[in-house]
């Protein structure tokens, strides 16, 4: 993780960044001490690993009989080498228990041969329907039977995002809580750098954002954050490069 990396290069402060370490700490521990089940989302990029990390700390430090917080992840099967090799590294070490879920084999296997490998290419219809086979529908499982989750989503990402909360209550069935609201990608990596969290691999090639294999490409010099996420797909259009976890209810 030398200094000369590409994460060692943008990892850089707010100028405010102590106080909003500060307020992600006490979103964290609010979320912690309301909910009894309330479990991480982690796609396994710098966001998560940061507060993948800030949660184990908490767990040592507010010293719980029962720690209401688990990790999650969907290897929707079509994960980069990278990232399966962090979740193992992951699950190896962390003090939080992991969660893997993985889509129903038989709706995979079935819309490969119908659709072909590449079929998220063709179609936003048919990339739809991948998400949903590979991640929608796996997450609603993952959800089940907690009153909360978390999510590395930061107002920066896209303008899609911009009006992101740390605590989002629009369903009233599940509290969201976006504890990196208003982190800069700069903030993201000094955390990382600091702490010395091991991370994604796939930072140091220019992956801002980790997703699936066949729909995520490394972005140049400044493009978006997401520009390298569906590339094929229009930015503005009807997907707005989102995949179905984060659409609003
Ligand atoms: S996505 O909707 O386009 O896939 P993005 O990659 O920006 O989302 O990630 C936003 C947040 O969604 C992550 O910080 C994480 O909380 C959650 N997330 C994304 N992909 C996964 C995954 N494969 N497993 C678990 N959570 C994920
Ligand atoms: Fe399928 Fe691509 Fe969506 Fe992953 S990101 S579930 S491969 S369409």
């Amino acid at each position: 993780m030398g200094t000369l990396s590409a994460v060692g290069l943008q990892a850089n402060a707010s100028k405010d960044f102590a106080e909003k370490l500060t307020n992600t700490q006490a979103v964290l521990k609010d979320a912690l001490l309301t909910h009894a089940h309330i479990t991480q989302a982690s796609s396994l990029g710098a966001e998560d690993v940061v507060i993948t990390h800030l949660l184990e700390s908490l767990k040592a430090k507010l010293g719980l009989q029962a720690f209401p917080a688990d990790v999650f992840v969907l290897n929707t099967g079509k994960l980069h080498a990278e990232t399966l090799t962090l979740l193992a590294q992951s699950q190896a070490t962390s003090s939080l228990a992991w969660r893997v879920f993985e889509p129903v084999q038989e709706q995979a296997i079935h819309f490969v041969k119908t659709n072909g490998e590449l079929a998220m290419r063709e179609s936003l219809e048919l990339r739809k329907a991948c998400c949903h086979i590979r991640k929608v529908e796996p997450l609603g499982r993952a959800l089940a039977g907690y009153s909360a989750w978390m999510t590395g989503m930061r107002a920066e990402q896209s303008a899609a995002r911009a009006d992101v909360h740390a605590v989002d209550t629009t369903d009233a069935k599940i509290t969201k809580y976006n504890p990196l609201v208003d982190w800069t990608w700069g903030d993201v990596l000094h955390y990382i750098v600091e702490n010395n969290v091991p991370y994604n691999a796939l930072h140091d090639k220019f992956y801002p954002s980790i997703g699936c294999e066949p729909c995520t490409r490394a972005v140049s010099l400044g493009e978006d954050f997401r520009a390298g996420r569906w590339w094929w797909e229009s930015k503005d259009g009807e997907s707005a490069k989102e995949c179905g976890l984060h659409v609003k209810a």
